[in-house]
């Protein structure tokens, strides 16, 4: 489907029937699971993109600010050294920082094209349609689209700059992160680059306040994919029975979110034709975050046939900017 409203195109890829068979199969699959488990994709409709937007100016929540940081500094340097005509974006949500790098290609004279592509198609829109007006010269061409499923369907003209911000591929598990940049990698050309941002590792008290903020703004998004699942598949989750839980597993090196059950109860999922018992303080896996030392990055990059061009950091080592070519 693909429509197109003052001047904004937006390529839908995730038609209803889509959606629905891909949360049927994610739900069905985590909560038969031992331990149980939710997919995080599904934390973001337009009510999860805006409580994710409130965690970005949360005190607790640095990895925004660093990513910010580093841009204003550096986005001159990434986009000369990209060349790049065209910016894609993925998991763009509000593309807030984007103008950063979108101010920086047109100082250097090549932008052309921006291709924001989200799960989430009214944050994508709005995004969309914003920076149509701010970049009244600017094509963008916005995707509806599952990075996990539908990069090889993503427009390839010009010389392009992937970007992929906001330490959001620590959220892949390390499986999955290998066959997404694999995957990315087979769509790229020589002379195309790739941007990402990733969270590296610290200290652990700040990691874990950055996912368990005082204000209880993550947790009430954390809780969120609960209210996806009620009104999608009909279930009938309470989500104040359950607690928000964030702890960081050093083994692992990331963060992992769940959601404890306050007391033993049978949760029915309607649409799905189930019931699912929770025990008292059973917890359910939703999210894991990541985070990386910049070895490790190039290692994984190295791995998935992508060149280290350049790596950025801020001053305090919080968060790094890689810019990688093929
Ligand atoms: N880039 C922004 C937003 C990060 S939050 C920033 O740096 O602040 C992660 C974003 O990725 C959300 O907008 C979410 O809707 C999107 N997202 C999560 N999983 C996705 C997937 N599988 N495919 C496409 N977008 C996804
Ligand atoms: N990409 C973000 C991160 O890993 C997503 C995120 C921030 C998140 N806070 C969260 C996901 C809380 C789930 C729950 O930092």
């Amino acid at each position: 489907m693909s429509v197109s409203q003052s001047a904004v195109h937006l390529v839908n890829h995730l038609d209803p029937d889509y959606l629905r068979q891909a949360l049927e199969h994610d739900v069905r699959t985590g909560l038969a699971s031992a331990p149980k488990w939710l997919p995080p994709k599904w934390f973001y409709d337009a009510a999860g993109s805006e409580l994710f937007s409130q965690i970005t100016r949360l005190p607790e929540y640095y990895p925004t600010r660093r990513e910010l940081a580093i841009l204003r500094r550096e986005a001159v340097d990434i986009a000369a050294r990209s060349g790049a005509d065209t910016l894609v974006e993925l998991g763009s949500g509000t593309s807030e920082k984007t103008v950063l790098l979108l101010d920086a290609l047109s100082v250097t004279g090549t932008l052309r094209t921006y291709t924001p592509v989200d799960v989430d198609a009214v944050t994508l829109g709005d995004a969309a349609q914003r920076l149509t007006v701010r970049y009244p010269d600017l094509t963008v061409r916005a995707v509806c689209a599952d990075f996990e499923r539908h990069l090889a369907l993503l427009p390839r003209r010009g010389r392009r700059m992937v970007a992929f911000l906001g330490g959001t591929i620590g959220n892949l598990d390390p499986a999955a992160r290998e066959v997404f940049l694999k995957e990315l990698r087979a769509t790229l050309r020589p002379g195309d680059t790739f941007l990402l941002g990733a969270d590296l590792v610290k200290d652990t008290g700040r990691l874990v306040a950055a996912y368990d903020d005082a204000a209880g703004v993550t947790a009430a998004f954390n809780r969120n994919v609960l209210r996806v699942v009620n009104r999608e598949l009909d279930a009938d989750f309470e989500p104040d029975a359950f607690e928000h839980v964030a702890i960081y597993d050093l083994r692992s090196d990331w963060i992992e979110m769940r959601l404890r059950a306050t007391r033993a109860m049978d949760v029915r999922v309607d649409g799905l034709g189930l019931t699912v018992s929770f025990a008292d303080g059973e917890e359910m896996r939703t999210e894991i975050s990541a985070k990386f030392r910049p070895e490790g990055l190039r290692r994984e990059l190295t791995a998935a046939g992508f060149t280290v061009l350049h790596h950025y950091t801020d001053p305090t080592e919080d968060f790094s900017l890689v810019l990688a070519g093929v």
